[in-house]
C-alpha cells in the first residue's frame, strides 16, 4: 500500500492553534507509487471544501492531499480527519508555485482555494486578484507539469453578472460585475486554455449560493446568527431573487461532473433551479428560528447580482429544496450550540 513520505526533522507544528497542523514547506517531500488515486483538493479547510473532502475521504482507495492557507478557512472543518493517515492537510499559498512542486504528482485535483466571496473583493482586491488568478494558473500549471489526469475547477454564478434571461444556462455571455466574478471568470479562461492547448480534461462547475455548516460570512449564516440574537436583518434590495444550494447537493454535482467522461472538459452550472425573494427567505429564517427579529431593507448595491436561477439542464441533480435545507442546516446549527 502506498503512503506519504514525511521529512521528520522538519514536522512542526503550528503554534496558534489547539490541534496541530504542519507548515506545508516542510511537509511532504514525496509519495510512495502506489496504485491509489492521489488527489489534491486546494481550500480544503474551508467551507465546500471540507464537505467534499468529508465526501472524498469516505473512500479508504483515495490519498487526499489538502492544500490551503487558511486565509477563511479552519482547522476545525477538518479536525476529524487529521489521524486518517490517508488525508494529508498542509498548510501553504496555492500562489507559491513551489509549495505545490513538493506535494509531489497526483491524478486528479479539485480547485476550490480562492478568495471566495464579493464583499471579500471588494475588501481585498489585491489578495482576490493573486490567489483566484495567479493561484489558479499556478495550480494549472502544477496540473500539467504532474500530468494530473483531471481537474475539476469551482467556478461561481457570479462570471454571468446581471443575466439578459432566467434561467441561465451555460451558454449565457459572462458580463460580471465584480472583482471576484471577473477573478472567477478570468481563472475559467485560463482553464479553457490550458484544456485547448495542452489536452488537458479540465471541468468546471459555476456553483450558485451555496449553505450549510461551517459556512461563515455569508448571508444564510449572518441571518441564522441574528435570528438567534433577535437582531434586525439588514436587506439590501429585498427584490432580488437567487438560487440557493444545499452543500451536500453541491458535493453531489461535484462528484457527478467529476465521475463521468461525459463531463470531459465541459461547464456545468450547480444550481437548484429555482429562485427565492431574499426577502422571503429572510421571513423563512424568521419563522423556523421562532425569532423577533425585524427586516430592515436598505437601497441595493450596484455590484450586487439582482437574479439568478440556474439552468440545470446538463446535471440532474434533484436538490434539495430550501425549506427543507433550511431546516436541516437550523438542526445541526442548534446540535452545534
Ligand atoms: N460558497 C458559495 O456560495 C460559492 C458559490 C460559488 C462559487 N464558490 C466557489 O467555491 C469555492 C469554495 O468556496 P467556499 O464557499 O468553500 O469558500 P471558503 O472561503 O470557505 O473556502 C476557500 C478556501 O480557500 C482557502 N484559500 C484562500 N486563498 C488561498 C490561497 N491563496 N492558497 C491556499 N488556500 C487559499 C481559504 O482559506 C478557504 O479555506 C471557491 O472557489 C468559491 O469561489 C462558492
Amino acid at each position: 500500500m502506498g503512503k506519504w513520505i514525511f521529512s521528520k526533522k522538519n514536522f512542526t507544528y503550528h503554534k496558534k492553534q489547539q490541534s496541530k497542523y504542519v507548515e506545508a514547506k516542510l511537509f511532504i517531500l514525496r509519495y510512495l507509487p502506489n496504485s491509489m488515486p492521489k488527489i489534491l483538493l486546494t481550500g480544503g479547510a474551508g467551507f465546500i471544501g471540507s464537505h467534499l473532502l468529508d465526501f472524498l475521504a469516505e473512500s479508504k482507495d483515495n490519498q487526499i492531499a489538502v492544500i490551503d492557507n487558511f486565509y477563511k478557512g479552519s482547522i476545525k472543518n477538518v479536525n476529524h480527519h487529521l489521524k486518517n493517515r490517508n488525508v494529508s492537510i498542509i498548510k501553504g499559498d496555492i500562489r507559491n508555485f513551489s509549495t505545490l512542486k513538493k506535494i509531489g504528482n497526483v491524478d486528479e485535483i479539485y480547485h476550490l482555494a480562492a478568495q471566495s466571496n464579493v464583499m471579500g473583493s471588494l475588501k481585498d482586491p489585491d489578495y482576490s486578484f493573486s490567489s483566484n488568478i495567479i493561484g489558479t494558473y499556478n495550480v494549472l500549471k502544477y496540473a500539467e507539469s504532474c500530468n494530473a489526469k483531471k481537474v475539476l475547477f469551482s467556478s461561481s454564478r457570479e462570471v454571468y453578472g446581471n443575466p439578459m434571461h432566467l434561467p441561465v444556462d451555460e451558454n449565457h455571455p459572462l458580463n460580471p460585475l465584480n472583482l471576484y466574478g471577473s477573478t472567477k471568470a478570468a481563472g475559467e479562461m485560463l482553464c479553457k486554455s490550458f484544456a485547448q492547448s495542452k489536452n488537458m480534461d479540465i471541468r468546471i462547475v459555476r456553483i450558485t449560493n451555496t449553505y450549510g455548516t461551517r459556512d461563515i460570512g455569508r448571508v444564510i449564516p449572518i441571518f441564522f446568527a441574528k435570528a438567534a440574537k433577535n437582531q434586525d436583518f439588514e436587506i439590501f434590495g429585498g427584490n432580488q431573487i437567487l438560487d440557493f444550494i444545499w452543500v451536500r447537493d453541491v458535493v453531489e454535482g461535484i462528484k457527478i461532473v467529476s465521475g463521468s467522461g461525459k463531463y470531459k472538459k465541459e461547464t456545468v452550472n450547480l444550481g437548484s433551479g429555482k429562485g427565492i425573494l431574499i426577502n422571503d427567505l429572510a421571513k423563512l429564517i424568521i419563522k423556523l428560528t421562532n425569532s423577533k427579529s425585524r427586516i430592515i431593507r436598505r437601497f441595493s448595491r450596484s455590484f450586487e447580482v439582482s437574479s439568478y436561477i440556474a439552468s440545470s439542464n446538463k446535471i440532474n441533480l434533484r436538490a434539495t429544496p430550501i425549506s427543507k435545507g433550511l431546516m436541516l442546516l437550523h438542526r445541526e446549527l442548534q446540535k452545534s450550540g
